[in-house]
């Protein structure tokens, strides 16, 4: 069965994700939503944002797009393909008993979850830093606003934000 795609992404207000491969802001609201929403789900990812963070994240099925047949780590999934990627994903959400797969970055995963993505999960960063990496451009009038929540910094968040959700305004067109 073919399961809805959801990204889940933090951007900056001048649309940087990254720099360096790593993220480049301290956002403890964020890390607890980003938790939230992937929490018992199968991620995608980028072999490079795979190496950013490390190792696989507890609570959640870590599948690693990448072209090098010789990649591997201890509990993560690997595919070499788009269409792997989502099949992996989609048999591990079937084992973990979930309807939704979560993708995480980095940008070059973007692009291609976004043509078939059912929700976007955004964090709005409202700050303008310098980077290396930007959210792909997309069509913002192919969704409709779930919510939104304006948050002024807590006492672990460097800038303020908004938490978006967007869902696609026609299911056919997306997973
Ligand atoms: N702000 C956020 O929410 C957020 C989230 C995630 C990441 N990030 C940031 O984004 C940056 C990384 O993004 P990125 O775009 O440079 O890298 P990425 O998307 O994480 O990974 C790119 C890698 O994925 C593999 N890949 C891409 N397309 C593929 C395909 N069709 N088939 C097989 N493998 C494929 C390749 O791996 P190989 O080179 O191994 O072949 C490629 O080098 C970092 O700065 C990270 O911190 C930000």
């Amino acid at each position: 069965m073919r399961l809805p795609l959801a990204i889940v992404a933090a951007i900056a207000d001048n649309g940087v994700i990254g720099r360096d491969n790593r993220l480049i802001w301290r956002l403890r609201s964020d890390l607890r939503r980003f938790r939230d929403l992937t929490w018992g789900k199968p991620m995608i990812m980028g072999r490079k944002t795979y190496d950013s963070i490390g190792k696989p994240l507890p609570g959640r099925r870590t599948v690693v797009l990448t072209r090098d047949r010789s990649f591997a780590a201890p509990g993560v999934e690997v595919a070499h393909g788009w269409d792997q990627a989502l099949a992996r994903a989609d048999a591990l959400a079937s084992e973990m008993g979930t309807d939704e797969i979560s993708v995480i970055g980095g940008a070059e995963i973007y692009a291609l979850a976004l043509p078939g993505t059912r929700r976007l999960y955004l964090t709005l960063v409202h700050a303008s830093p310098e980077g290396d990496t930007l959210f792909p451009a997309y069509d913002r009038s192919a969704f409709r606003e779930l919510w939104r929540r304006e948050c002024a910094k807590g006492p672990d968040d460097e800038h303020p934000f908004t938490f978006l959700d967007l869902e696609r305004r026609s299911s056919a067109a997306g997973r």
